[in-house]
Order: C-alpha cells, then structure tokens, then sequence
C-alpha cells in the first residue's frame, strides 16, 4: 500500500494540536452589543419575541454598559424609543432627545467605551418609515434628500452628544456623504462613519422592530433596503459608500450573507462589520429552548463562521455572554 504523506488528520488528534493550528479564534472584542434605550419606560422592559434583552430605561443604560465594558466589550450600539413620534422625526436629532441623553449617560460612565449610535429615523416616525414620506392616493415615496438633510443632522446631534461613530442604518443614496460633511462643518472630523452598506430587505428584522417599536405603519422598506437576491448591486452599493467617506462597511443580516460579507472585505479592505439580527438571535434562541442545539456551542459556530467568512466586528445581542464565555 502507498504511504500516504499527507495525512490532515494528524493535527486533529488532541484539543492542543486543533488550538495549535485554529485559524480563527474570538475575542471579546469582535463583539458589539446593542443597547435600546427607552423613555417610556422607568425599568428594564423584557421584548418578548428577543428573550434576554431588554428596553432599558434612561436611568438604567450607564450600568449596562458599565455591565459591558466590565464583561471586556469595547463598544455598545444605541438604539432609542422615544415618547413622541411626528412626521419630522423632531426626537431623532433634538439636542436632548434620548439617545442624545444616552450617549453622555455612558460617555460620562465609561469614558473609554466606544459608543456608537444608530442614525435612523423610523424609530422616530409616526409612520415607521426610515425617512421623510409622501403619500400618493395608494402609493408612498420615501422622500431621498429631504432624509439625508435630517440623517446629518441627526449624525451631528450624536458627536455633539459624545458618539465615537455614528451608524446610519437607512439606506438612503448619498448620506454617508451628507454626514461626513456635517460632521466635517460642525467640527467632528474625528468622529468615524458606519456604514450599512449592504442592508436587505430581510425577513429577519421581525423581532427588532418590536424591540425599537418602529414596524412601519403602511406599506414596506423594499423601496430602500436591498433585494436578497441581489450581490453584484451591494458591492455597487458599498463602493458608493467608500467613495462618500465610509470608515467602516455593514453587512446586513448576517448568516444568509456571508458571501456578500466575504465579497466587500475582500474587494475593499476596510474594516468590515457583520450585524447578526434580531430574527437570526430568535431563531437560535428558540432552537436551543426546543432542544434541537445546545446554545452555547451554536453561538459559538455562528460567531466563529462570520468572523472565518471576514468580519472584523460582529454586532450580537450575544456579545455580553459570548465575552463571558471566551473569559472562561
Ligand atoms: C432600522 C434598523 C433595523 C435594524 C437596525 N436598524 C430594522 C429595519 O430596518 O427594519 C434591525 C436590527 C435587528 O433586526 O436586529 N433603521
């Protein structure tokens, strides 16, 4: 019989030699944790369709994320809700709007904590669109440039507020190039731009618009957000937002795209982060309380196979338990 050279399994055989060779490994600052914030509410209010996570209540948000930073995050996400929704948004970017009180809340907790903040509007809306509407007998436009106007605002508000980064998360055209110029003008060239830069129009958003309470009231975001089937067109996308000053690119959801999120870190070489969804947290939740997984370990596998497929940061409702876990 040949004797065979290669042999793969040989550094397979012991959990010294598999450590030995790992390709991939998580730290604890892979991860970035979602933060909701809520003026409506003066406790933590659980979001049923999301067990473990919660709405926190202003009070409460500078112990969470000292929570956090103790766990060995380096950086939380906000969202807010706050008590009054118009058709302006005025609540987005009001000087002491929640999210704004929020981020001074952490900053002066955990000054070393990068704070980074969603850049929306339908949180904010009446209607629950992420921009400025205009309804036509049957039919509503999402209204592109008068959006962006209220985006950079909302974008400047934040920096003013203290944000590391500002993450807009509506997909509108040219608003990573609107806020870079805000920011620029208001005198934040230092603050950096998250990008989603490839956002679908995804199933998997369910549980979230619970948690932010911002379900569209009429009609759906496919006008803005993009077609699953489509990977050429995210990659336009994302070069767009290159162009406009992008820091970091978003990848959105995650497992049902990790060849998009392959194709933008490897076609631009910019930090490149990954948002594991709501609906995909539910998904795993509620696969491990019917017993068909242990939790733990399908966490693990998810986690390790966004960042094998080019994450280099993963935002997860996880994050605190999953730096736990690494610790031990
Ligand atoms: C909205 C926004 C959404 C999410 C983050 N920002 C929802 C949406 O577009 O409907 C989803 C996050 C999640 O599902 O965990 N601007």
């Amino acid at each position: 019989m040949r004797k065979l050279v290669h042999r793969p399994r040989r550094l397979r055989r012991s959990p010294a030699l598999r450590n030995l060779v790992r390709e991939t490994a998580l730290n604890a600052h892979d991860f970035v944790l979602p933060l909701f914030v809520s003026e409506k509410v003066t406790s933590r209010k659980a979001i049923a369709s999301m067990p473990g996570v919660f709405q926190l209540a202003p009070s409460e948000i500078a112990d969470e994320a000292e929570r956090a930073r103790d766990a060995g995050l380096q950086a939380i996400l906000l969202f807010g809700i706050p008590t009054t929704k118009d058709e302006e948004a005025s609540a987005a970017y009001a000087e002491n709007a929640v999210v704004q009180q929020a981020v001074r809340a952490v900053k002066s907790r955990c000054p070393d904590l990068v704070v980074i903040t969603d850049v929306c509007l339908c949180e904010y809306m009446s209607h629950g669109h992420c921009g400025v509407t205009r309804l036509d007998g049957e039919h509503f436009h999402v209204l592109n440039d008068e959006t962006v106007e209220l985006l950079a605002g909302t974008a400047v508000s934040h920096a003013r507020a203290g944000a590391d980064i500002v993450a807009p998360s509506d997909m509108m055209d040219g608003r990573v190039a609107a806020i870079r110029e805000a920011l620029d003008a208001a005198g934040f060239t230092d603050i950096a731009i998250m990008s989603y830069a490839a956002k679908f129009a995804s199933a998997f958003y369910g549980p979230f618009r619970e948690a932010a309470e911002s379900p569209p009231q009429f009609g759906d975001r496919r006008s803005y957000q993009m077609d699953p089937a489509n990977a050429d067109e995210a990659l336009r996308e994302a070069a767009l937002d290159v162009d406009e000053g992008a820091d970091i690119l978003l990848v959105k959801p995650a497992l049902p795209y990790l060849d998009i999120l392959w194709r933008v870190r490897e076609r631009f070489g910019k930090p490149t982060a990954v948002y594991h969804v709501s609906g995909e947290y539910a998904m795993l939740k509620a696969g491990a309380a019917n017993g068909c997984f242990e939790e733990r370990a399908a966490v693990f596998e998810v986690m390790t196979s966004l960042k094998r497929a080019g994450a280099d940061l993963i935002i997860t409702y996880w994050a605190k338990e999953l730096a736990e876990w690494i610790r031990e």
